[in-house]
């Protein structure tokens, strides 16, 4: 297994991100093509493989403007792969690399009902910061987690 920063040219590897969204998010909340790129050029898009190059996980990325704080848009285990840990080796590896880049915080929101994704956030150092009500329209709340990397 292996976790590497996605390059733009690696348009294989860009599909299989662009179908595990659709396949973990459905038509909400997943990233397009257009925000692929973006996180690849203008963030940090970081995946978890196995040795036959396979997909297990994703982190997107993007900078919050004139500070080392990230924001987490969208975490994800391709459906066949869930609750084996890769989750687990992803989050804390990006977490790593964030940190030798100089990151000093990581955002996330999350469906207040996704029970799964909050425990792993937890485990991971996150905490529940606040409920943001109405966050992406009207009863679509959010919890906004935080974690501290120094
Ligand atoms: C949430 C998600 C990323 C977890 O990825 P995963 O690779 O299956 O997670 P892991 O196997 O590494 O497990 C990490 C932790 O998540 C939690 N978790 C994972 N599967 C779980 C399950 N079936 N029931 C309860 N908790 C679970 C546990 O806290 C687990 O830690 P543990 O192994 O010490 O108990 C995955 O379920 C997913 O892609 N879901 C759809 C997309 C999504 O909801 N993303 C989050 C958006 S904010």
């Amino acid at each position: 297994m292996k976790v590497i920063e996605v390059d733009a040219k690696n348009r294989e590897l860009i599909k299989k991100i662009f179908d595990n969204e659709l396949e973990s998010f459905g038509v909400m909340g997943g990233a397009d093509m257009w925000m692929i790129m973006s996180f690849i050029r203008y963030g940090k898009l970081y995946v978890l493989l196995n040795e036959s190059n396979d997909l297990l996980s994703v982190a997107q990325y993007q900078g919050v403007l004139g500070k080392k704080e990230v924001f987490l848009y969208g975490f994800s285990t391709s459906l066949k792969e869930r609750g084996k840990g890769y989750g687990k080796i992803l989050l804390e590896e990006s977490h790593n690399r964030l940190k030798e880049l100089g990151m000093e915080k990581i955002y996330l929101t999350v469906d207040p009902a996704n029970a799964k994704a909050i425990d792993m956030y937890k485990k991971a150092g996150y905490i529940i910061e606040e409920l943001q009500k109405d966050e992406y329209g009207k009863g679509i709340d959010r919890y906004l987690m935080i974690k501290n990397l120094l």
